[in-house]
């Protein structure tokens, strides 16, 4: 380990870590990342019933403060050129809103993603069909593309094998794109699509996920992904991906001394 406590950790190649991302956001060295691109739970999971002495505001305001810490450490640690991007419905913006206010970092933008679908929703009001995904810039970002605008249309399958809110491999593609950075960081990152398009497009990744099994579902598609690429490709052999848990040791091996890819 490092002898200091300065965070050490970079986004340098492939790697699930399974942990908890307000645990393993404060060890990633300052400005060192090109780019987050993540999807929190959307934690509106209110448990106030709005009768008693709580209001349901209450349970946002709660909310607010998980996403204030991460929304605060990412822009700690994304490059001046860096950007954030990060899924959210209408029922979480308020959450978003307040979040963003507190850290002082407004949204840029809010895309509009019209999934071509249309879900079940509720038995009165209309049937749900899009989601947000909002834009929070560094001070040097910007999107090379000055043609794009705030929709985007993208089929999102009904059916979802890897985990109840996999997010389409290639909408995540079209955001990596638009947006550049070699460096990519998913702090949700479920079943790992994020790191499935960014084999893709052979940026380096490090996903952090809390559940052990969707880490390992993570660990799986982006192994499956490189062996696609190589079998296309031909590119050089690479170490095996494996989950990791962030030890003292992993936490060295991610740091400035480089990385020998091995499970702690
Ligand atoms: C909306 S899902 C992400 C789905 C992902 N986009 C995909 O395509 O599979 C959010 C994920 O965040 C994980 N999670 C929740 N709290 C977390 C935390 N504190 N640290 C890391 N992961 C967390 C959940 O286990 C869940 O898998």
């Amino acid at each position: 380990m490092p002898n200091d406590n300065s965070p050490s950790l970079r986004v340098k190649e492939n790697r699930i870590i399974c942990g908890d991302s307000r645990e393993i956001l404060p060890t990633i060295q300052t400005m060192s990342v090109d780019l987050v691109l993540t999807d929190p739970p959307y934690s509106i999971n209110s448990k106030s019933d709005g009768q008693g002495k709580l209001s349901p505001w209450a349970d946002y305001m709660n909310s607010a403060m998980f996403y204030e810490f991460w929304l605060r450490e990412c822009k700690r640690i994304l490059k001046p050129t860096g950007a954030l991007w990060s899924f959210l419905n209408w029922r979480s913006f308020p959450v978003f809103a307040k979040a963003s206010c507190e850290v002082r970092w407004p949204m840029e933008s809010v895309l509009v993603w019209d999934k071509k679908w249309i879900g079940p929703g509720g038995p009165n009001g209309l049937r749900p069909s899009y989601e947000l995904v909002a834009l929070w810039a560094g001070p040097e970002f910007s999107i090379a593309d000055r043609s794009l605008c705030d929709i985007k249309r993208c089929l999102w399958a009904s059916a979802k094998p890897f985990h109840p809110a996999e997010k389409p491999v290639k909408l995540l593609r079209w955001l990596l794109e638009i947006s550049g950075g070699q460096s990519v960081l998913d702090i949700f990152a479920g079943s790992g699509s994020v790191g499935v398009a960014c084999v893709e497009l052979g940026r380096d990744f490090v996903g952090i996920e809390l559940d052990s099994g969707y880490a390992e579902v993570a660990r799986r598609r982006i192994e499956a992904a490189v062996r696609q690429q190589r079998l296309e490709f031909g590119a050089g052999a690479s170490a095996p991906l494996r989950v990791q848990r962030p030890t003292g040791d992993l936490l060295e091996s991610l740091g400035e001394h480089g990385s020998d890819g091995t499970d702690k």
